[in-house]
């Protein structure tokens, strides 16, 4: 199904009432009803962080405290993970191995700690994560530079996938054999803060900050700006020097930064446009300038945002391991006798998501630097995230990555590597996992240990 199908009819979107964060300084999970594909079409059944998907959008200055009380309506237990968010390992949000699961039905939980870094970060449950992500619980947690760069508008796009019937019915068929063991649940609509967004107004020679943020559970986003050569200012909440190589690709839980310069003719429309998967493009929405005259006739090239301060591991001295991901459809599958609905392999174990006693595959020393390669050998996509520290991404597919790179998740092509350089300066236990939730949920997941 194509998601131009459901826009038959679509008007300007209503939002689903909104119970705000400032309203209620808490975090509220419950289902909820919202209007993904407009309002000729029914509404949508969704979980939801107070009342809307994406959830509230958090905002605070770097070096702030979060202080939130999270209570869980919903019918099934969860967490909260803070993805990219360098926190102590308490805080971290994963079931069993840093806290309980916040009770179903009424369950409470206070996450409360500081925020190092500026950037771009978000939100998810860490439970159950395939159908609690792919319900719609994520939200946007936005770290501000203490002095940010000059933009007229500092914006969020949170990115998500959704599959839906013809009823705009969410399809319940969550971890099925098929997503699981290939690329995961790909849906057929996409949506831009929780609405499909059929145009995006700007005036001409306005400077917009641009945050994407890929909440979607499995699919992978290439996204073009016709007309217009954006900067990649930070990815994953991490300043990079400015730079465009033509689009910006985001992995699932991969954000990034982008100023946008309105430079076009008042009046004209461009495309963004999503061509990952090549055979299957598609228009994400319109840039449409107003009539109006330019705010300003030229641009400054985009600034550098200040680096947040990230240890720098000492290549000569880190120890080095590897860390092979296998498994798949098309690839060494695990044993379905002996490792039932388990498809995918870390250094050739599968680890079941309700497996709460395995072993560390890492055991780092805490201060020491570190050099890891990611070997993917299955034939699929793997965005490989490693919670708790920020790594830089040093080489993938065999080429140096330039301009130098950090961030929190790493998008590995089918058949390849990367190698990853860090400090682990931040003692508990971590997990290592593909952030295709189907993947994470069917073995892809090990745990690091830093002490
Ligand atoms: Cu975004 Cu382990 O998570
Ligand atoms: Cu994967």
């Amino acid at each position: 199904m194509n998601r131009r199908e459901f826009l038959a009819g679509t008007a300007a979107l209503a939002l689903a009432p909104r119970i705000s964060f400032a309203e209620t300084k808490k975090l509220r999970l419950a289902p909820a009803r919202q209007s993904l594909v407009g309002e000729a079409n029914p509404a949508t059944e969704v979980w939801a962080y107070n009342g809307t998907v994406p959830g509230p959008e958090l905002r605070f200055k770097q070096g702030e405290r979060l202080v939130i009380p999270v209570e869980n309506a919903l019918s099934v237990d969860t967490t909260v993970h803070w993805h990219g968010i360098r926190l102590p390992n308490a805080m971290d949000g994963v079931p069993h191995l840093t806290q309980a699961p916040i009770a179903a039905n009424g369950g409470r939980f206070l996450y409360e700690f500081d925020l190092p870094d500026a950037g771009t970060y978000w939100y998810h449950p860490h439970l159950g994560s395939p159908e609690q992500v792919g319900r719609g619980l994520y939200g946007a947690l936005i770290v501000e530079e203490r002095d940010p760069p000059a933009v007229d508008r500092d914006l969020v796009w949170v990115l998500s996938d959704w599959r839906l019937d013809r009823q705009a019915r969410n399809l319940e068929d969550f971890r099925n054999f098929m997503d699981s063991s290939h690329a995961g649940r790909i849906g057929n609509t996409v949506t831009v803060n929780g609405a499909i967004l059929e145009t995006f107004a700007v005036r001409a020679g306005e400077r917009i900050r641009l945050r994407l943020i890929n909440a979607s559970n499995a699919r992978i986003y290439g996204l073009s700006f016709e007309g217009h050569q954006p900067w990649i200012v930070a990815l994953d909440g991490q300043p990079v020097a400015p730079h465009w190589d033509g689009r910006v690709v985001l992995g699932p839980a991969m954000r990034a930064d982008v100023i946008l310069d309105c430079a076009a003719a008042p009046g004209s429309r461009h495309r963004i446009i999503d061509d990952f998967y090549a055979r299957r493009a598609y228009r994400l929405l319109n840039i449409e300038y107003a009539s109006d005259k330019p705010l300003r006739e030229a641009f400054e090239p985009a600034p550098r945002l200040a680096a947040n301060r990230i240890p720098q591991a000492d290549l000569d001295k880190a120890a080095r391991h590897r860390i092979v991901f296998g498994g798949g459809m098309m690839g060494a599958m695990p044993s379905q006798r002996e490792h039932r609905g388990l498809f995918w392999t870390v250094n050739g174990k599968p680890v079941p998501e309700g497996d709460h006693a395995h072993p560390p595959l890492l055991n780092l020393g805490k201060g020491k630097p570190y050099l890891i390669e990611l070997v993917n050998d299955t034939s699929w996509h793997h965005p490989i995230h490693l919670h708790g520290h920020v790594f830089r991404v040093l080489t993938r597919n065999g080429r140096p990555v330039m301009p130098e790179q950090l961030g929190d998740t790493v998008l590995l092509d089918p058949d390849s590597r990367a190698e990853i350089a860090f400090v682990a300066d931040n003692p508990g236990d971590w997990m290592l996992h593909c952030h295709v939730l189907e993947h994470q949920a069917t073995g892809m997941m090990a745990v690091v240990r830093v002490a």
